[in-house]
């Protein structure tokens, strides 16, 4: 008689597809990628860096991230947290139309590339080329060892542990986590941001992998959207500030897995063009949770709705005004809106992988991808 196990059913420690594991492993990632950078008591922040790279970091000048897919997205998320706490300009890039352009480096300039698995071709060479230029250069990677990692003046890992699943999930939030305390790590070492207001940020943050919890107990009431709604042909993600490169990586985990054509769009952008597109058959998620862009996304909302649109709204608990527009709302923990990204990315992570295990269609291992993407 066979026995019905396998050791690559024992990897998955009983869920059914690695990327299921790897959302669910996320509060435990955090936790490992955050654990002894921080001090509550004094709200600084530490970074094992180079003794060289850390005094020149208080010279640079501005900082380019440069990354592909869903690391790219991290890189935008990270824009908002070093301009608002170490006011330094950042500018994001793909790595593959960086290296071809005309480049602006020199040692005033912070490089940092993010890459899971640190052997991105692109990321790689356009590492090189300013490395060359005189840039400082940091990494952000989740393999130890790996290309990046090695040719960078320093790394920061995100200690997601392996991830197995080709579209990158605790990768992902163990970048932005890591991003968070970069900036924060910076704007105390410029002082643009305080001891106060740092703790208080730290408090927070430390806060999130329990919230994100919750968030994924919200796992039966996900699958249900998705089953009412895995056979759109289209669909549309908005967000603004830190949650538009939310409505990106919403948007392409689920054209990755699902083969669902999805957009993310800046949701003030929807009007210069993906209006048009909306019609009764047409759902779009709007992240709206409480925070400085609420007002001007809870108005979006009453845009698609106005044309028929299904809006799937992803709300802070407890938002009546909104329950009442949305047709149908997702309801994530009150945090600051710096650090929402963690629980809206996990419900739109969620509803990518119910809309793919419904289909029938294969979660770690889609049609036509990489897990890294050696090649130029
Ligand atoms: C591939 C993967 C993505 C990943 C991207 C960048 O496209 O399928 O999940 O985001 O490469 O990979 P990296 O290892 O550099 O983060």
């Amino acid at each position: 008689k066979n026995i019905d196990w396998n050791p690559v059913m024992a990897e998955k420690a009983g869920y059914r597809h690695f990327m299921q594991k790897e959302i669910n492993e996320q509060p435990r990632a955090l936790i490992d990628t955050i654990r002894g950078k921080y001090s509550l008591e004094s709200g600084d922040v530490f970074f094992d860096l180079s003794k060289d790279l850390k005094e020149s970091l208080k010279d640079i000048t501005r900082i380019v991230i440069v990354a592909c897919g869903t690391s790219w997205h991290a890189g935008l998320v990270g824009k908002f947290y070093i301009e608002k706490f170490a006011r330094i300009p950042v500018e994001v890039d793909i790595a593959s139309e960086y290296r071809y352009r005309d480049l602006i480096a020199d040692e005033k300039l912070l490089f940092i590339a993010i890459s899971q698995s640190g052997e991105t071709a692109d990321t790689l060479s356009a590492m090189r080329m300013v490395k060359k230029m005189g840039a400082k250069v940091i990494s952000i990677c989740n393999v130890v060892g790996s290309s990046i990692a090695r040719e960078s003046h320093s790394v920061i890992y995100t200690h997601a542990g392996p991830e197995i699943g080709v579209a990158s999930t605790k990768a992902f939030t163990t970048q932005v986590a890591s991003l968070f305390l970069f900036a924060m790590y910076l704007g105390r070492q410029r002082e643009t941001m305080s001891a106060g207001e740092s703790r208080e940020f730290l408090k927070e943050l430390v806060g999130i992998p329990d919230k994100l919890e919750h968030v994924l107990r919200l796992d039966g009431e996900i699958e249900d959207l998705a089953k009412k709604y895995k056979d759109a042909s289209d669909f549309l993600y908005l967000g603004r500030n830190v949650n538009y490169p939310i409505a990106l990586e919403g948007a392409l985990k689920l054209k990755e897995i699902s083969y669902i054509h999805a957009e993310g769009y800046p949701a003030g952008e929807m009007k210069h063009g993906p209006i048009a597109l909306i019609d009764s058959e047409l759902p779009v998620f709007v992240i709206a949770v409480k925070g400085s862009v609420y007002d001007k996304t809870a108005s979006n909302v009453e845009e698609v709705k106005a044309r028929d649109g299904i809006v799937i709204a992803i709300v802070t608990e407890g938002d009546t005004e909104l329950a009442g527009k949305a047709d149908h709302i997702i309801e994530v923990p009150d945090v600051p809106e710096e650090l929402s990204v963690f629980l809206t990315v996990t419900a739109t992570q969620i509803f990518a992988y119910h809309c793919a295990n419904l289909l029938g269609l294969d979660v770690d291992q889609p049609r036509n991808l990489a897990k890294s993407v050696t090649v130029e």
